[in-house]
């Protein structure tokens, strides 16, 4: 069977699917693999690096993508080329963004194509090889801090010189799950004094670990913010309210803040507010992860860097793909093991067992319909 990689054409994105060495291991499963002529460029795989592991380079989209059984993208696709080239029943693997691009899942119906979208891969720890947010989010959360330092006018650690001493950066970490806990352990490294809250009472050991301080609203609603599959819940008003109080309280000595809470399916949390931005000390940088979905923080803009009150509010898109070549290596690792999943042990052909927890969780699409029970319409 044929594997087609496509170069990515969404804006802000320099990632690719997968890298020579995924390709080497595709081959080795038996495929044969038709990579985009240009589609690790941004990434720094060049085409001479994919042709050197097996790969045949096609000239455009449609010439890829022509007789590919399987897709394979970091993006969902963008043009009709993209789409309309797949043939009926080819599987198309990637960040298919389902939940702010429901309309897709229709034209993936009726094209007939298999989407699988990974952001959906379960958190068992079978699935763990295959947990591309874990392995992105990582890169952003990494990447986060770097982004504020290089806005920040101070230096991190704590310097002692001659000419005087600095006073260590404190940095405040919103959303303690892979990006947030990630940024903790980077900004611990730069040398700063980091304190982190979040609404999992879970976090709190994790924080505390890696050398953090922990700042949270704990009662009776938090004993209960964590949903089985180990994500948080939308807080009711009340509960907001007070952690409002605690974030204005704990803000105004900080530094830097770095916004990573999320909640799956929803618009992100909003944290904080232009009050709070007004009352931190000028030159205070805010890196606000979540701008995509919406934002933790007033005044946050996608693909922006905003000043105001004194405060810089970076939102950049798309922060993994900062991190091209590592943010590929590991997503690419990620699908790499997902196909595998789906394949026969030899022969390069798919042999894909409907009734795995891993595969129904991430099909949305097949056989012309909506599979997926959290996005049929009802
Ligand atoms: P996420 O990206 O959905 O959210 C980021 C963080 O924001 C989470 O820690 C969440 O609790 C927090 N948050 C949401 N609303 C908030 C609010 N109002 N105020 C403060 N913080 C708020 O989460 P992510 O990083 O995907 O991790 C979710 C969970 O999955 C965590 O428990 C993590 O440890 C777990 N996990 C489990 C894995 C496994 O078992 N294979 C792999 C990776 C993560």
């Amino acid at each position: 069977m044929k594997i087609a990689v496509l170069k990515e054409r969404r804006p802000f994105e320099k990632r690719v699917a997968a890298t020579p060495d995924a390709v080497k291991k595709y081959c080795a499963l038996g495929y044969a693999v038709a990579v985009e002529a240009g589609a690790g460029l941004a990434a720094s795989f060049s085409d001479e690096m994919f042709v050197a592991a097996g790969a045949t380079m096609a000239a455009s989209v449609s010439a890829a993508v022509q007789d590919a059984d399987i897709v394979l993208k970091v993006q969902r696709p963008e043009s009709a080329d993209e789409l309309g080239g797949l043939k009926s029943g080819a599987v198309l693997i990637g960040l298919l963004n389902p939940y702010s691009a429901r309309d897709d899942l229709a034209a993936y119906a009726s094209h007939n194509v298999t989407a699988m979208s990974l952001e959906l891969v379960p958190r068992i720890s079978r699935a763990q090889g295959m947990d591309v947010l874990s392995s992105q989010s990582n890169l952003a959360g990494y990447k986060s801090v770097l982004d504020a330092a290089d806005q920040f006018g101070r230096a991190f650690p704590m310097m002692v010189t001659a000419a005087g001493t600095i006073a260590p950066a404190r940095v405040l970490v919103m959303g303690a799950g892979v990006a947030g806990l990630q940024a903790i352990a980077t900004a611990r490294r730069l040398g700063a004094i980091v304190s982190a809250t979040d609404v999992r009472a879970a976090a709190k050991e994790q924080v505390q670990s890696l050398g953090a301080t922990f700042v949270m609203v704990e009662n009776e609603e938090t004993k209960k913010a964590e949903t089985a599959g180990g994500y948080a819940k939308e807080m009711s008003a009340e509960y907001q309210r007070l952690q409002a109080e605690l974030i204005a309280a704990t803000i105004k000595k900080q530094d830097i803040v770095i916004c990573t809470a999320l909640i799956p399916g929803r618009p992100a949390p909003r944290l904080v507010s232009e009050e709070m931005l007004r009352s931190m000390k000028p030159g205070s940088v805010v890196v606000d992860l979540a701008v995509e979905q919406g934002g933790n923080c007033a005044l946050s803009e996608a693909g922006k860097v905003v000043e105001a009150h004194g405060v810089k509010i970076v939102g950049y898109c798309n922060v993994p793909s900062r991190v091209a070549v590592d943010a590929s290596a590991l997503y690419s690792r990620n699908v790499l093991n997902y196909v595998t999943l789906l394949s026969a042990k030899t022969g390069g052909q798919l042999a894909i067992n409907w009734d795995d927890e891993i595969v129904k969780a991430v099909t949305l699409t097949h056989g012309g319909a909506v599979v997926h029970p959290q996005f049929q319409v009802r």
